[in-house]
């Protein structure tokens, strides 16, 4: 029942992004709005969560089926117990061909200090951290905490200074709130290794009250850099890349757009996501995910894991961003969307 396995749109599968847990020290206004993510917010019980056996089981699992790459997400990551011990039984996963995977996480930044050397030992290759501004207004106005820039910049001269580079950033770009800081951001990270990347503010989960009017179009960012600091498009590092690539004409370095809402790129989407209590989801967009966590309780064998995984992805249809239009347009109503702090972004 192993073997590489093709969606029903031919998408093989190839990246599998694993949420570690649910909760985040961060409210940011785009993904866990203080309102809905509030003292009484039922996040998940401890036994709900996978713990690292089960995700190493069902990570090798994915990569007897093709997976190669393999992020870590949340909610906060870092806020998950010892994760550094889960880092080390997935570095010591080999694919069919023996090599490792490429093994990385995505994280606000905020506890990298502390954890970098840690998890660059375990075996982490790389961190995504995310960053919306570079002033500490903005930036406490977005991650709603009153947590200041200067901490996250020192997590990432930690994530460096461990080898966890080269480093991408990921910055949310939302109209009226930090689109000010796209051309500093852009100045801050030139001619360094630090790879920024604009993100479309997206229509994710059902709490962030989403309009297409606070969405920047990336050729729109594209437009406001280049005035003062000139871009030439790059072609992808490989398909699927979620990132179209820039460069400065004077070798500055590169950019990155995410543009989810404006240039849609599902065509090529290989990534399927496992929630932290084991549900998976093959879109991020999904109303529903697949239990694979009670498989996995009820004592199934790894062959009938893998059978039923591949039975999933090879009905896969999912384009979400492609068909967005029609739902965000009012023609069909909005659907009940998972969180994606829940599922990873
Ligand atoms: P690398 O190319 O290895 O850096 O990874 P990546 O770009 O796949 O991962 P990353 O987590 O940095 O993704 C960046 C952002 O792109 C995410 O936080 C999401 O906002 C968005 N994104 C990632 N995957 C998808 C996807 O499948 N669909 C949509 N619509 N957005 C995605
Ligand atoms: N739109 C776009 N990106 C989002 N993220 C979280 N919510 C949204 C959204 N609504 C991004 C974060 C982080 C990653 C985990 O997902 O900025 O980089
Ligand atoms: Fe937390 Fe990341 Fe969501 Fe912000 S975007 S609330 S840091 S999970
Ligand atoms: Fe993949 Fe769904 Fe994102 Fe499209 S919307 S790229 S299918 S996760």
């Amino acid at each position: 029942p192993t073997g590489r396995v093709d969606d029903a749109l031919a998408r093989p599968l190839h990246d599998l992004r694993i949420s570690v847990t649910d909760r985040c020290n961060f409210r940011c206004v785009y993904c866990m709005p203080k309102e809905v993510f509030d003292k009484n917010y039922a996040y998940l019980p401890h036994t709900d969560l996978l713990s690292f056996e089960e995700i190493t089981r069902i990570a090798n699992v994915f990569v007897a089926h093709g997976v190669e790459k393999i992020r870590l997400t949340g909610g906060e990551p870092l806020l998950r117990k010892n994760l550094e011990r889960l880092v080390g039984m997935l570095a010591d996963i080999r694919t069919p061909s023996g090599r490792a995977l490429d093994l990385t996480l995505t994280t606000n930044g905020s506890l990298l200090a502390k954890k970098a050397r840690a998890l660059k030992d375990a075996g982490l290759n790389r961190v995504t951290v995310s960053l919306d501004s570079l002033d500490d207004a903005t930036f406490k106005r977005m991650n709603d905490v009153d947590f200041a820039v200067a901490d996250v910049l020192r997590g990432i001269d930690c994530a460096h200074d461990a080898g966890l580079g080269p480093i991408k950033i990921n910055m949310v770009v939302k109209a009226g709130m930090n689109d000010q800081e796209i051309v500093p951001m852009a100045r801050h990270f030139r001619h360094t290794p630090t790879i920024l990347r604009f993100i479309e503010y997206m229509d994710v989960g059902a709490s962030n009250g989403w309009n297409m009017s606070e969405v920047i179009p990336s050729a729109e960012v594209v437009r406001r850099i280049s005035d003062e600091m000139p871009l030439v498009p790059v072609d992808a590092n490989y398909t699927g890349e979620t990132a179209a690539r820039w460069r400065y004409l004077d070798g500055g370095g590169e950019v990155g757009m995410i543009s989810s809402v404006t240039q849609s790129f599902c065509k090529d989407c290989t990534r399927v996501r496992l929630s932290t209590e084991g549900q998976l989801y093959t879109c991020l967009f999904a109303t529903r995910g697949h239990d694979l966590r009670a498989l996995l309780r009820e004592g199934r064998s790894d062959a009938e894991i893998s059978n039923a995984v591949a039975h999933l992805w090879r009905k896969r249809a999912d384009r979400y961003s492609d068909t967005r239009t029609i739902n965000t347009s009012g023609i069909e109503p909005a659907r009940k969307r998972v969180e994606m702090s829940y599922i990873g972004g």
